[in-house]
């Protein structure tokens, strides 16, 4: 894969159709693909909860597997600029500690990661819509970004309306949905198969993969995917 031009997106903005549903998982799927494709791929996760302490501050899961996916090294602040010690609500964590998430902070840690690497691969907190203080939310940081979305569908009864109001959202917002990704986290689910073929009739972005349900999988997405998801969110 050639390396991002001029007029490129910078960085990949990976959302869900709730929490828990396999963002991290696409991300770094997301991350390993640009990686063997011969980029600096650097992972960011703005806003965490759920975290414990190491000897560089707060270190959260997520955060974790992304900086373990991605080739790039930066200050975990960059990575990481907001993380809660409790796995709940951001906006709750934030007032919890007394501390106001600001888009501005975030938007110029992604400047300093983008500076570092060829695509930066951001993964949101929760589901798009999710708040993250009075007056902002996930879809307003993804804007504010001006990033490309792809979407995480966690295959399960309900994930049809999720996707749908997610995807209407992304575009609400002004943003592109640059792809979209089926995973099978119910193994319990039935007629999977015409879910996912619901989903692609109406979505309007490309299906980048579909994952089984695999609890142990570390998956990678294939070049031509991420090359096409690059390609629907190009400027030019
Ligand atoms: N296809 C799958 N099959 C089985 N387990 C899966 C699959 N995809 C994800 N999981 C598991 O589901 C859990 C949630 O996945 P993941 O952490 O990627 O979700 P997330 O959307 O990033 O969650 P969060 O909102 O907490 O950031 C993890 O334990 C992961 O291993
Ligand atoms: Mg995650």
């Amino acid at each position: 894969m050639s390396r991002p031009g001029r007029h490129a997106p910078r960085g990949i903005f990976v959302t869900g159709t709730d929490t828990g549903v396999g963002k991290t998982r696409a991300a770094c799927a997301l991350l390993r693909a640009l990686v063997r494709a011969g980029s600096r791929a650097a992972g960011m996760k703005p806003v965490a909860a759920g975290a414990v302490r190491d000897a560089e501050g707060w270190l959260n899961d997520d955060v974790a597997a992304l900086s373990a996916a991605g080739n790039v090294t930066a200050p975990r602040r960059l990575i990481n600029p907001y993380c809660f010690e409790p796995a709940i609500a951001p906006h709750i964590a934030a007032a919890q500690a007394g501390i106001a998430i600001e888009p501005d902070v975030i938007a110029q840690a992604f400047g300093e990661l983008v500076a570092r690497a060829d695509v930066v691969v951001v993964e949101g907190a929760g589901g798009f819509c999710v708040p993250l203080g009075p007056q902002t939310d996930g879809a307003g940081l993804a804007q504010r970004l001006a990033l490309p979305v792809v979407l995480v569908v966690g295959l399960r009864l309900g994930c049809l309306n999720h996707a749908l109001l997610t995807a209407q959202a992304v575009r609400a917002h002004g943003l592109q949905l640059c792809g979209w990704i089926a995973n099978g986290i119910d193994p319990a689910m039935a007629a999977v198969a015409e879910n996912v073929s619901t989903l692609a009739a109406r979505l309007a972005a490309p299906l980048l993969a579909h994952w089984d349900y695999a609890p142990d999988a570390s998956p990678i997405l294939p070049p031509d995917a991420v090359q096409r998801a690059v390609n629907v969110g190009r400027a030019d």
